[in-house]
């Protein structure tokens, strides 16, 4: 059997120690016989400190050539200062540009144990299972010009563009009603066509995409900044949501927060199948940042980056049984009372990142 390659790409502040988690996680499925090979390399604010990048070019490599890689997270405020081309993040956006990974998959789901912790009502989010799938290689992020200006008269204009082609929103709805298929058969598609040219377009294209190929799967439209009120007014209208980069970004910490933390929600980056073997690049992250007010405390919640490697082991390995083991496994540790500070309720028992790996890893053995 081909060995399994991973590259670990940890990051900054609560990044290092959620991932911790995963690795224990790694070594007892090796004992069992994955056969998972894996290296380790620097992104973010460490790689700045090291190589002054924000992710060096020998660990661009490394991600290029691993089946999967896992990321923790990067940034922090002691690097607000370094140039623009060079922060934290650049790292982040240039592994997911470099590696082609158009499709980012956020699932949204209120295990039972939570339902009743959330800010919102429990018959709002009791049984909650959405899917954002955000476009991640285009738009605004990466459309040019982006810069600032200088006019000259004491004044200066920030440029940035958000630039779609009808490929990039064809390939991304596509992925959408595909998995749409697998769940709820329902996609709704965010945009702002009633102020956007680039919003008009991507209307057009799912519209057309969907006559062309998935008229099976119900659609709907929804101007973004209304989808996310019904986000917060009652997602479970919801099955799969499909935005650009952006509003992607911004509605997927909100879906975050209907399931009780930022800590939980775990996604996947994707590109396409490979053409001749099939497979796809894949990079698996959180969704949360490096949390620098909880850093260093051994605090954090390890569930999002547990989730994310759950999401590797079933889209990047087919290790459907195993991915299922371990969601299971969290599930069951988060019904026998275990919280991190970030989902504390009275009466929860409250541990710290390692005792949540811990009790996880151990419900899995078990299973
Ligand atoms: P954040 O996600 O790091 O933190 C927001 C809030 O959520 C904080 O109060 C934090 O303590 C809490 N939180 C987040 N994850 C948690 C976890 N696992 N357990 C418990 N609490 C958790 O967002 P921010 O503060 O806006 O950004 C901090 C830095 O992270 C910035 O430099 C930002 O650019 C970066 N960032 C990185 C990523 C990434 O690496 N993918 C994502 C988002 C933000
Ligand atoms: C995310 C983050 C990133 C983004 C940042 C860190 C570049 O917020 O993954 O959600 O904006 O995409
Ligand atoms: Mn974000």
């Amino acid at each position: 059997m081909a060995a399994k390659k991973l590259f670990l790409l940890p990051g900054d502040g609560i990044g290092p120690e959620a991932m911790a988690e995963v690795k224990k996680l790694i070594a007892v499925m090796n004992k069992a016989g994955a056969g998972f090979e894996t290296d380790e390399g620097l992104v973010g604010g460490s790689a700045y400190d090291a190589h002054g990048q924000a992710i060096s070019e020998a660990d661009m490599e490394k991600a290029l050539a691993a089946d999967a890689v896992l990321f923790g997270a990067v940034g922090g405020p002691k690097w607000d200062a370094v140039p623009y081309e060079v922060r934290p993040e650049a790292g982040l956006l240039r592994l997911r540009k470099d590696l082609e990974l158009f499709a980012n998959l956020r699932p949204a789901i209120c295990y039972p144990a939570l339902a009743a912790s959330s800010s919102l009502k429990q018959e709002v989010i009791e049984g909650l299972d959405i899917l954002i799938v955000r476009e991640l290689t285009g738009g605004v992020y990466f459309g040019e010009p982006k810069q600032i200006i200088d006019l000259g008269n004491g004044q200066k204009r920030g440029i940035d563009t958000q630039v779609y082609d009808t490929f990039e929103i064809e390939r991304i709805a596509g992925v959408a009603f595909e998995l749409a298929r697998t769940r709820n058969n329902h996609v709704t598609s965010m945009e702002k066509r009633n102020v956007m040219k680039s919003g008009v377009l991507w209307n057009e294209v799912v519209t057309a995409t969907h006559k062309a190929k998935y008229s099976d799967v119900k659609l709907d439209h929804m101007l973004a900044d209304a989808g996310g009120m019904q986000l917060v007014r009652w997602p479970k209208q919801f099955d799969v949501i499909v935005c650009d980069n952006l509003f992607g970004d911004m509605l997927s910490d909100v879906a975050a927060m209907l399931t009780g933390s930022l800590g939980m929600l775990p996604s996947a980056s994707l590109g396409a199948p490979d053409a001749k073997t099939g497979k796809r690049k894949a990079l698996y992250e959180p969704v949360h940042g490096s949390a620098p007010d909880i850093a260093g405390k051994g605090i954090a919640n390890p569930i999002a980056m547990i989730a994310s490697f759950a999401m590797c082991l079933r889209y990047s390995f087919n290790m459907v049984v195993e991915a299922d083991r371990l969601e299971k496994a969290i599930s069951a540790v988060l019904d026998e009372g275990y919280r991190t500070g970030d989902i504390m309720s009275e009466g929860m028992k409250q541990v710290g990142t390692a005792e949540m790996g811990d009790a996880i890893m151990a419900k899995y053995r078990a299973a």
